[in-house]
């Protein structure tokens, strides 16, 4: 493990990084490295040189230029919430420099006029949340990994969530951006403007490129009207086909008030109960299929009078077969705490097949259908696991391993399952990864799922940008496909 770390060139780069930024803002002891090279699920660990802290833009650029002088390789982290092992180097390969963004972390600037939030990239999703209500608005995107998510993260992920349906992905919640280049430089959009059409739009390329092509350093967030209402109802439908109708009907229906349209497979309510055996389902566990539909709307309108409505004609209509609306906060918080909680349950329960895949919104059924037939015909001894924000066409197909399995052998085995269900995927034309991205998870599926065209225009916008490759080498772009 010293081995890369011991040698004259890498003690002159981390003497370099301290002269810079200061001993304490440098880590290099194992102990003090730790946190930042395992990953949420426990799947992925890594090894860096050091672990550079620095605490300003300026500093920032310093690590690039250290680093490009001296030839070693970039990996950006925020929160290190990611779950496709991009946020650090691997263990074995070449040697590289973790830059944590997390020391950046102040909000620049909060203007309710402009409906914007400027801030570093280092500030948590939650902190960009409550900068907003602060001034009596809303920041909508909403993920499980808020509070230990960073907005550039975000940004560097083009994070989805749970209010995608309304508000869009992180993508569409950027009005600017500001990042630290390969080169050194520092580029920006910060100007806060809802139309621009100068030329490019280049923010657009850093959003989603998993810290591949600079740093970011700085956003302006969009941000939304604080809602007077939220209502939350929670739904036992029997199939997935009646869950997709009624999310077709709420979007026709509720004039786009719906904020979220999420399923869970019931199968994955043992996996809450993992969390807080006392959650109880506020329907029967019987239905195979339950439905958390969220509606937002301004104090002209009457949300609970529309939600109960609607939900009494998809009763009526027998597309649903229960329904219970929140009563107050606390309960809607219960009702979401069952979603959230199957997902920390899934890590509880040790290693499983994770996806985040999505279809065309009339392929969702059939898509469940042929994985669920796969696994079953495939793969009998795992568990399918079927969740996700279903409004979106995006699912979580997901299997755990029998129980007794160990954990290399699940991995083992997990490749192939997972190799498998991307087939289907392909068979409908959809996407491998709907929010979490390609990390170094997933590289030889989308490179290999690639066009010859999409390939080559991939690589020039690298090329154009990072032609050291001195950013996240490996991550998203196979290393062997990298141009040195
Ligand atoms: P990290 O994990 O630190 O890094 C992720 C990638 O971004 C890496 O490639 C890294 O190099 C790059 N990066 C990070 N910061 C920067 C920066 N400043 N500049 C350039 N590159 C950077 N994701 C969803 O989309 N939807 C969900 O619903 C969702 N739910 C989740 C629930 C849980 C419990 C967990 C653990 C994760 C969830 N995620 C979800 C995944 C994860 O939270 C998101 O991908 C998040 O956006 C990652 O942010 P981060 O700051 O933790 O990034
Ligand atoms: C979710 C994450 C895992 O939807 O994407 O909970
Ligand atoms: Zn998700």
């Amino acid at each position: 493990m010293l081995a890369p770390a011991a040698t004259p060139a890498l003690e002159s780069l981390r003497a370099d990084l301290e002269g810079s930024l200061g001993a304490a803002a440098v880590l290099v002891r194992p102990e003090d490295k730790a946190g930042y090279l395992t990953d949420w699920s426990g799947d992925w660990t890594g090894d860096a040189v050091a672990v550079a802290r620095p605490g300003s833009v300026a500093e920032v650029q310093a690590c690039v230029d250290i680093c490009r002088r001296h030839g070693i390789g970039i990996v950006p982290q925020g929160g290190n919430s990611g779950l496709v092992g991009a946020g650090f180097p691997p263990a074995s390969g070449q040697a590289m420099v973790i830059v944590s963004l997390s020391r950046l972390n102040a909000i620049r600037r909060a203007d309710a006029a402009n409906a914007t939030l400027d801030l570093d990239a280092g500030c948590t999703l939650q902190m960009a949340k409550d900068a907003a209500e602060a001034i009596g608005l809303q920041f909508p995107l909403a993920l499980g990994a808020q509070g230990s998510c960073q907005v550039g993260g975000n940004a560097a992920t083009n994070a989805g969530g749970v209010n995608v349906l309304r508000f869009g992905m992180a993508r569409d919640l950027i009005l600017g951006l500001e990042a630290v280049l390969p080169d050194g430089s520092l580029w920006s959009s910060m100007r806060g403007l809802r139309k621009d059409n100068r030329g490019y739009d280049l923010k657009q390329l850093f959003i989603g490129s998993e810290g591949t092509l600079g740093i970011v350093t700085g956003l302006c967030l969009k941000l939304h009207p604080k809602p007077a209402t939220i209502e939350t109802a929670y739904l036992g439908v029997g199939s997935v086909e009646d869950a997709m109708a009624i999310s077709a009907l709420a979007r026709g229906e509720l004039s786009e008030l719906v904020t979220a349209f999420e399923i869970i497979g019931t199968e994955c309510l043992a996996l809450t109960r993992l969390v807080d055996a006392d959650l109880a389902s506020p329907v029967s566990p019987a239905f195979p299929v339950h439905v958390l539909i969220e509606l937002s709307c301004g104090r002209r309108l009457d949300g609970r009078a529309l939600l109960e409505g609607f939900l009494a004609d998809m009763i009526a209509q027998g597309l649903a077969s229960d329904a219970v609306v929140a009563q107050s906060g606390r309960q809607a918080r219960r009702f979401w705490a069952i979603r959230e909680g199957l997902v920390e349950g899934q890590a509880r329960r040790g290693y499983h097949v994770r996806s985040d895949v999505s279809v065309r919104l009339g392929d969702v059924p059939a898509f469940v259908a042929a994985a669920r037939a796969f696994a079953a015909r495939d793969w009998p001894d795992w568990v399918p696991q079927v969740y996700g924000h279903a409004g979106d066409g995006n699912i979580h197909f997901n299997l755990l391993p029998p129980i007794d399995m160990p954990r290399r052998d699940a991995q083992d085995l997990g490749r192939r399952i997972t190799a498998g269900l991307f087939a289907i995927v392909e068979a409908f034309h959809g996407s491998i990864s709907a929010e979490h991205g390609i990390g170094r998870a997933r590289t030889g599926a989308f490179w290999d799922g690639l066009s010859e065209v999409e390939r080559r225009t991939m690589r020039a916008v690298k090329d154009a940008l990072d032609p050291l490759v001195l950013m996240n080498p490996g991550c998203l772009i196979p290393l062997a496909e990298e141009k040195a």
